[in-house]
């Protein structure tokens, strides 16, 4: 294990007792279920070594541990982007980091723009495939073959059997193919067709770099996406950051009941 990771393992395990097995990364807007997490105890990324910082409004920063819904987790309130200029490497240090601290499992969220135009802003979509359009991957270089195999099985990392269960539950949710690319700009319409026909439903700039890493060390994963408006070119209005994170506001309560169920399932 790099002991980068080991410094911010050792770091998080001097400061937190608890253990959790099922860590929740909470994209643009979503921030705010970390207040229902219960009995927290906070890390700021920027304190602990080696860990990326985010500096995206709406992402706040910070390791909270705790129990949410009655599940012990830990929060990533706040994530890295490459468009921060972050390499996909730093990303690759903080899933390392859970993993080291026994995460088996992991909820992503993000903020998407629909290019699927059959969705509506507001709708939550379960993410059941993932387009890597960033041109970079985080395991380029040596391959740590203690934890994982050079050339991982990408569909492995998600969680059928949690995403199955969550399925029961909302049989009318929507399910998607989540590309991401790496921003800042918000796509073209021209770029939005080009997606589509590649067989998108939502675009985004995170996500599947945590992805990769977590089907390279085997942690599984649910994806969740806010479709918080639709992407370029299907509305005749510009998109801005400020509709995100307002969308993602509106949403708050059907998003908290379906984190609440997917923790409990
Ligand atoms: Cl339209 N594009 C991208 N890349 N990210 C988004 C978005 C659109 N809407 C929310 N996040």
């Amino acid at each position: 294990m790099d002991k980068r990771v080991k410094e911010a393992c050792e770091f998080i395990e001097s400061k937190i007792k608890t253990k959790p097995k099922i860590a929740l990364i909470l994209g643009s807007g979503l921030g705010f279920l970390t207040e229902k997490v219960e009995f927290k105890q906070e890390l700021n990324y920027k304190d602990i070594p080696n860990f990326p910082y985010s500096t995206a409004p709406g992402h706040e920063g910070k390791l909270v541990f705790g129990e949410l819904f009655g599940k012990e987790v830990v929060v990533l309130s706040g994530r890295f982007h490459i468009y921060e200029g972050w390499n996909p490497s730093d990303i690759k240090i903080v899933i390392h980091t859970l993993k080291m601290l026994g995460i088996e499992k992991i909820l992503i969220t993000n903020a998407a723009g629909a290019v699927n135009t059959t969705y509506k802003p507001g709708d939550i979509v379960l993410v059941k495939d993932v387009i890597n359009f960033t041109f970079r991957n985080p395991l380029r270089g040596p391959n740590d073959n203690d934890l994982g195999p050079r050339f991982p099985d990408m569909l492995g990392v998600f969680d059928k059997d949690w995403m199955g269960k969550l399925k029961q539950i909302y049989p009318e949710m929507k399910e998607g193919v989540y590309i991401s690319l790496t921003g800042p700009t918000y796509e073209t319409p021209a770029e939005i067709r080009a997606v589509r026909k590649m067989g998108a439903d939502l675009v985004g700039m995170s996500t599947v770099p945590e992805l990769i890493v977590c089907a390279h060390v085997g942690i599984k994963a649910l994806v969740l996406s806010c479709a918080t408006n639709m992407a370029a070119g299907i509305l005749d209005q510009p998109l801005s950051h400020e509709e995100v994170v307002e969308v993602a506001n509106l949403v708050k309560e059907k998003f908290t009941e379906i984190v609440k169920k997917a923790l409990e399932v």
